[in-house]
């Protein structure tokens, strides 16, 4: 979005909690374990030694063929990595264990039911598993090395199964997020010309068998798809009521019998090979298939896991992500499996049938190395805040990924998940980055609740202001974030869309556009961020959830982490309304912690609280005390539907959110029982919410 001026966030409406500079410090016992304790990395990754710096993590992979140059920068901002390199990335997550660990579980994976039994699978088992199927995804589907396939799979062990198999042979693989409908899978389907569909009948979520093939009947739309091959929640048993179409759909657990005990080497795949599609979205309403490459992906994803997020063979590692997102591909399947860990797997949601569910599976099975996302902690806070202290776990390490986390539920993690005992690392991040791009180093670095630390190895961010002047750390004011220099993880291209690739990620800030020099084209994140003197990055929110109050740019996410310092709240969300004066205000909708009912007095202290926090520039319109926060089935808050009922806007389709219903209880609230009418509203907020 086009925003002219300056990108400042006064003082004043910094929230006092947000200039936290408290830090945490790792234990002895972590930093004497940990994988990169050695502050040598600093020297070694720092920009003069770019970009040699991450031969480091490429020595971290089996080649087949070794790499003859780092870097190629003759075709900006296609950048090309490890020039001339070959290998295979199924053989970096499987074969190359073997020998070691065949033994060792790859995966465990846990149903939902708590009376199915947990299942690991070794690497050895995993193997045969990839290789039986790799050669039916060739010889039944007729699969080959540069084909697209869209697998919509929830989260079951076919899922990463299906995923290495591709990659053992160069089939590019799409995953579609499970919870996403039909028509969603069926867009991206299109997209990317996949001529083979992957699903399954069904899943548990919710305490509910969930009919997920009946999605896959769309088929008006599902043009380019001539095969439905269709995993079997129970094999041998269908549990769906869509019928299965003659000639097209298959089950692959009954043509599988066929397969026992068959092989296919991994193919040896050039560097730059794709390794797949993960469709996101954009400002637009057409999602981007971002593309990742084997070599560079690769390299980063295996180098992260083992240096940040301190994995060892020996961990048990619980990601509790969707694999359908680019956490699950980076940090469930290629990062965690490229150094040989042992990767938890679950079906169903954090919540159910109780919030002492997660705590209950580390206890079972002894993981200790914990990753998730700030909503699922601040729902898991809200549902059971002292659950976590009836079950005897311990983790060394802990994630928390994908939005800013407020520091007041920072400090839950800490205390209460993390019984003190764990480190944090806040990862900031992308799809379209590959790997974590900002943390601090776990035990290098200390933490800063609220922080996601400085760049990573080898990625140098700067932040810039619209008039492209750099603003430097300390000086209290925000800017977009963008990174300096191409790294290894760095997405290849939009599939299929070079030209829009060009104009997302770097028109805004490209210095020279005739330029072969990699300096003259900053990466744009398309994130506000500010820079504490101590170097941290504090992130506030995509530049388009910014609000600009009388000239005064807010991020809505100090709006709502102010609001969280009020006891009885426990989920805030700030949308902003169209104002004939201050041009935007914001409004803000707030879910209360149980055991807490509405009232006059809570909405009232929460105004005074951010007036006091953040200035009374920051005060909310209104505040709206609602039953529950209309969330995606991914967990995350849906603002934009928020912004619709502010607005009197098209509340458009919600038929795919996790809690549809809740949409006309707030519209009532907010608007009154009759449909009034849509006002006009300017562009900008049309746009509002577009890349959830
Ligand atoms: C946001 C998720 C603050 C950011 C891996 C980014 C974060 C978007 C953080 C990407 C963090 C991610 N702190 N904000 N630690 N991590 N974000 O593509 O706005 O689903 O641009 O990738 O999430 O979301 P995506």
């Amino acid at each position: 979005m086009e925003e002219k001026g300056a990108v400042e966030v006064t003082e004043a409406q910094v929230a006092v909690h947000w200039k936290e500079e408290e830090h945490f410090y790792p234990s002895a016992s972590f930093i004497g374990q940990a994988n990169m304790a050695d502050p040598g990395i600093f020297e070694r990754f720092k920009e003069e030694n770019f970009p040699e710096c991450f031969k480091e993590y490429a020595d971290m992979l089996t080649w087949d063929k070794y790499w003859h140059t780092m870097l190629d920068t003759s075709n900006p901002p296609f950048w090309k990595w490890f020039v001339g390199g070959k290998l295979n990335a199924c053989n970096n997550c499987v074969d190359r264990h073997l020998p070691t660990y065949k033994n060792k579980a790859a995966f465990i994976w846990v149903p939902e039911p708590e009376d199915e039994a947990h299942y690991a699978m070794t690497y050895q088992e995993l193997y045969r598993r990839v290789n039986e199927l790799a050669v039916f995804l060739r010889d039944f589907a007729g699969l080959k090395t540069g084909d697209r396939v869209t697998l919509h799979l929830p989260m079951v062990l076919a899922l990463p199964i299906t995923m290495l198999a591709c990659a053992r042979l160069g089939i590019i693989h799409s995953v579609v997020f499970g919870g996403f409908s039909g028509k969603a899978c069926a867009d991206r389907v299109e997209d990317s010309a996949s001529r083979v569909l992957i699903t399954i009948d069904g899943y548990y979520r919710n305490g509910k068998l969930i009919d997920h093939k009946a999605k896959a009947e769309d088929t008006e739309k599902l043009g380019t798809v001539e095969k439905i091959l269709v995993w079997r929640r129970y094999p041998g048993r269908y549990v769906s009521k869509a019928a299965m179409v003659e000639g097209r759909d298959y089950f692959i657990d009954d043509l599988l019998k066929d397969y026992i005990g068959k092989s296919v080497d991994p193919v040896s795949m050039p560097v730059e090979a794709p390794l797949f599609l993960m469709y996101t979205s954009g400002t637009t309403a057409k999602p981007k298939g971002v593309q990742h490459g084997t070599g560079g992906y690769m390299t980063y994803v295996a180098g992260t896991s083992k240096y940040i997020q301190d994995i060892h063979p020996e961990d048990t590692y619980w990601c509790m992500a969707d694999i359908g997102w680019i956490t699950g591909h980076s940090y469930i399947v290629y990062g965690t499996l490229s150094v040989a860990a042992t990767s938890v797997l679950y079906e169903g949601v954090p919540t159910y049938p109780d919030a002492g569910r997660p705590w209950r599976i580390a206890e079972q099975l002894d993981v200790n190395i914990f990753h998730t996302a700030p909503t699922a902690i601040r729902m898991l806070r809200k549902a059971g805040p002292d659950e976590p202290k009836k079950y005897n776990y311990h983790f060394k390490h802990m994630t928390t990924v994908g939005e800013p986390i407020e520091p007041e539920v920072w400090r839950w993690y800490y205390n209460v998940v993390g019984k003190g005992e764990a480190v944090i690392v806040d990862t900031y991040w992308q799809t379209e980055t590959g790997g974590f791009i900002c943390s601090t180093i776990p035990a290098l670095q200390p933490m800063k609740p609220g922080s996601a630390g400085l760049g990573m190895p080898g990625i140098y961010p700067i932040v810039y202001d619209e008039d492209r002047k750099e603003i430097k750390a300390g000086e209290g004011r925000a800017g977009n974030i963008c990174i300096k220099n191409p790294w290894p993880g760095l997405m290849q291209t939009i599939w299929g869309e070079p030209e829009r690739f060009i104009q997302v990620y770097y028109e805004k800030y490209c210095k020279n556009k005739n330029s072969k020099d990699w300096h003259d084209w900053p990466y744009f994140c398309g994130d506000a961020a500010a820079q504490t003197a101590d170097g941290y990055y504090r992130f506030l929110g995509r530049v388009d959830d910014v609000i600009n109050v009388a000239g005064h740019r807010l991020g809505t996410k100090e709006l709502e982490s102010a609001a969280l310092v009020v006891e009885e709240v426990a989920e805030a969300a700030v949308v902003p309304v169209a104002d004939e004066i201050k041009g935007k205000v914001p409004d803000m909708y707030i879910a209360l912690k149980p055991g807490y009912t509405a009232s006059k007095e809570i909405g009232d202290k929460i105004k005074r609280v951010i007036a006091t926090e953040l200035g009374p520039i920051s005060r909310p319109k209104n505040v709206y005390i609602v039953p529950d926060m209309p969330k995606t089935r991914s967990g995350k808050i849906m603002r934009r539907v928020l912004a619709a009922i502010s607005n009197y806007m098209d509340i458009g389709d919600v038929t795919t959110l996790a809690n549809p219903d809740v949409v006309e209880l707030i519209r009532k609230m907010v608007q009154g029982e009759e449909v009034k009418p849509p006002k006009e509203v300017p562009e900008e907020l049309k746009r509002f919410g577009a890349a959830e």
